[in-house]
C-alpha cells in the first residue's frame, strides 16, 4: 500500500504554488498518494506563512494538534515548511521537537531527500538555505493542468520595507531565466491552461540577461509569453510602484490579453508614514504611476494592499490613506492591523496607537472600499461585458462563476462544461455582493 501525505498552506500564492510542488514531488518522485484526512496520512506538512504575528502561533498550534497523532503512531512525519520554518528554525526545535522536517520556501525541491534522510537517522532534518536557481531545476512539471495556473518568475525581495519578514524568509529577489518560463508556461497551455498568473514578491522587479547579453525586464517577458496565442488571460501578483519599466506600461496599449486589473499595494496614503514604512516612494509618485497605466489602459481597475496603525501613524496620517483610496477607487483590497515582526527595524518603533483605535481604524478602511466596490459592480448592471469562466459557483447550484478582466466575479446559469471557455455575459443585478449575469 502507497503511503500517503496530507499538506496543509498558510498565506499567500507564493506559498500555494510550493505546496502544489510538493505534492507534485510526493506523487511523482516518492510514490505517495494524497490524504484530505490527517488521521490517515504518513506525512503532515504545513506550509507556513510568517507575515503576522498571528499566522505563526496558528503554526504552533496546529503542531501541537499533529503531535497528539504522532503519540499514537511514532512513524508519523512531520514537516514544517515556508516561511515560519526558515524564520523560527530554532523555535521550532525547542516548542516542537517531534518536528522530523523544517524546510525553507527555497529548498522544497529537497523534499525527497529530506524525507530519506529523517526517517533514516530519526533526527530532525533542517534545510533552510536559499539555493534558488536549483529550485525550480529540480521541480517535476505539471501532469494535468487546469484552465488557470501559477508561474513563479521571481522569487525573493530586495526591498526591505520597515515592517516585513519576507526579505528574510525568501532571501533576495532573483528571476527566474527567461527559457525555463516560456517552457513552464508552454506545457501547461498544451494542456489546456488558458489562464496564467504570474507570481513574484515583486513580479516587476524581473531582470534577467539572457545568453547574448539581451536585457529581458518584466514588460519584455509579458510579450513574450503573450506571444503563445492560446493564452487566453495574464495576470500577475504581486507589483511595487517603483519597478514599472516603459515595455510593461507599453504591454498594457498593445496585449488584449493582459487583464485590465491590478492589485498594486499602496500601504498607506501619508507620505509620513509611508518613508517611516521606507516603501520608497511619495503618494505623489505613486499616482504617476496610476495615471500612466490609465493611460496605457483607460480601463484599468485596482486594489491594494493597506496596514493600518503602523507605529506612529495619526489620525490625519489615517484620513490621507482614506482619501487616496476614494482618489484611486480601489475595489478590492487586503488591509491588516501593523504586527510587530521580531527582527524587523519597524520592531523597535514606538507603537502609540491603541489596539481599539487600529480596530476602528481597520473597520472604518474596509468599509470604505466595501461601499466603493458596491458602487462599482452597480455601475456595471446593464452593460454587456467578457468572463472567463472558472468553476462552479458555491453560491448557486445549477450556475458557473466567472471573472471579467476587471477582476469583477459574475455568476451565470450553465455547468461545468463552461469551464474554461470566455463567454460574452450581460449583467442583470447585484444580489448582496455578487453579481447574476446572462450568456449572450
Ligand atoms: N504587519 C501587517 N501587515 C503586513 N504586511 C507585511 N508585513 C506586515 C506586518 N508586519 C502586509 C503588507 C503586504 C502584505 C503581503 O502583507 O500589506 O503587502
Ligand atoms: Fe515585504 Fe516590502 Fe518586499 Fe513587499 S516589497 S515583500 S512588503 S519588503
Amino acid at each position: 500500500m502507497k503511503k500517503k501525505y496530507y499538506i496543509e498552506t498558510q498565506g499567500c500564492q507564493m506559498n500555494e504554488y510550493d505546496s502544489k510542488k510538493m505534492e507534485n514531488l510526493f506523487l511523482q518522485k516518492m510514490n505517495f498518494e494524497k490524504t484530505n484526512i490527517k488521521e490517515n496520512a504518513d506525512v503532515l506538512i504545513v506550509n507556513t506563512c510568517s507575515i503576522r504575528e498571528k499566522a505563526q502561533e496558528k503554526v504552533f498550534s496546529l503542531l501541537g494538534s499533529w503531535n497528539k497523532l504522532k503519540n499514537k503512531n511514532p512513524d508519523i512525519v512531520i514537516g514544517v515548511a515556508g516561511c515560519v520554518a526558515s524564520q523560527e528554525s530554532n523555535s521550532i526545535k525547542s516548542r516542537a521537537p517531534y518536528v522530523d522536517m523544517i524546510i525553507g520556501p527555497q529548498t522544497i525541491h529537497r523534499l525527497p531527500q529530506i524525507y530519506k534522510d529523517c526517517t533514516q537517522t530519526k533526527k530532525t532534518i533542517i534545510d533552510i538555505e536559499f539555493p534558488l536557481v536549483e529550485k525550480f531545476d529540480n521541480l517535476p512539471s505539471e501532469k494535468v493542468s487546469k484552465f488557470s495556473e501559477y508561474v513563479t518568475i521571481m522569487e525573493g525581495c530586495s526591498k526591505y520595507c520597515s515592517y516585513c519578514v519576507v526579505p528574510y524568509t525568501r532571501g533576495i529577489e532573483v528571476s527566474r531565466p527567461l527559457n525555463d518560463i516560456l517552457y513552464e508556461i508552454n506545457s501547461l497551455v498544451k494542456n489546456g491552461t488558458k489562464e496564467i498568473v504570474l507570481l513574484g514578491q515583486n513580479v516587476n522587479a524581473y531582470k534577467y540577461k539572457d545568453e547574448k547579453g539581451n536585457f529581458i525586464n518584466f514588460g519584455l517577458l509579458l510579450f513574450y509569453i503573450a506571444r503563445n496565442k492560446n493564452i487566453k488571460r495574464i495576470r500577475y501578483t504581486t507589483s511595487h510602484p517603483n519597478n514599472f519599466d516603459e515595455e510593461t506600461y507599453l504591454a498594457y496599449k498593445k496585449l488584449p490579453q493582459l487583464v485590465s486589473h491590478l492589485h498594486l499595494p499602496i500601504q498607506s496614503g501619508s507620505d509620513r508614514v509611508l518613508a517611516s514604512m521606507k516603501r520608497g516612494y511619495t503618494v505623489l509618485e505613486y499616482k504617476s504611476v496610476i495615471n500612466k497605466l490609465k493611460k496605457a489602459r483607460p480601463n484599468i481597475t485596482f486594489s491594494s494592499d493597506f496596514i493600518v496603525g503602523f507605529p506612529g501613524e495619526t489620525e490625519e496620517d489615517f484620513l490621507k490613506t482614506i482619501d487616496i483610496i476614494k482618489e484611486v477607487n480601489y475595489d478590492h483590497s487586503y488591509s491588516f492591523i501593523y504586527s510587530k515582526r521580531p527582527g524587523t527595524p519597524a520592531a523597535s518603533i514606538i507603537d502609540n496607537v491603541t489596539s481599539d483605535e487600529k480596530k476602528e481604524r481597520l473597520a472604518f478602511l474596509k468599509k470604505t472600499i466595501d461601499d466603493l466596490s458596491k458602487n462599482k459592480s452597480q455601475s456595471i448592471i446593464g452593460e454587456e461585458t467578457e468572463i472567463l469562466v472558472e468553476g462552479k459557483s458555491s453560491k448557486y447550484k445549477n450556475m458557473v462563476t466567472g471573472r471579467t478582466t476587471n477582476n469583477k466575479i459574475i455568476n451565470v446559469l450553465g455547468d461545468k462544461k463552461l469551464i474554461g471557455k470566455i463567454l460574452n455575459v450581460k449583467v442583470r443585478q447585484l444580489e448582496n455582493k455578487t453579481l447574476l449575469g446572462e450568456i449572450l
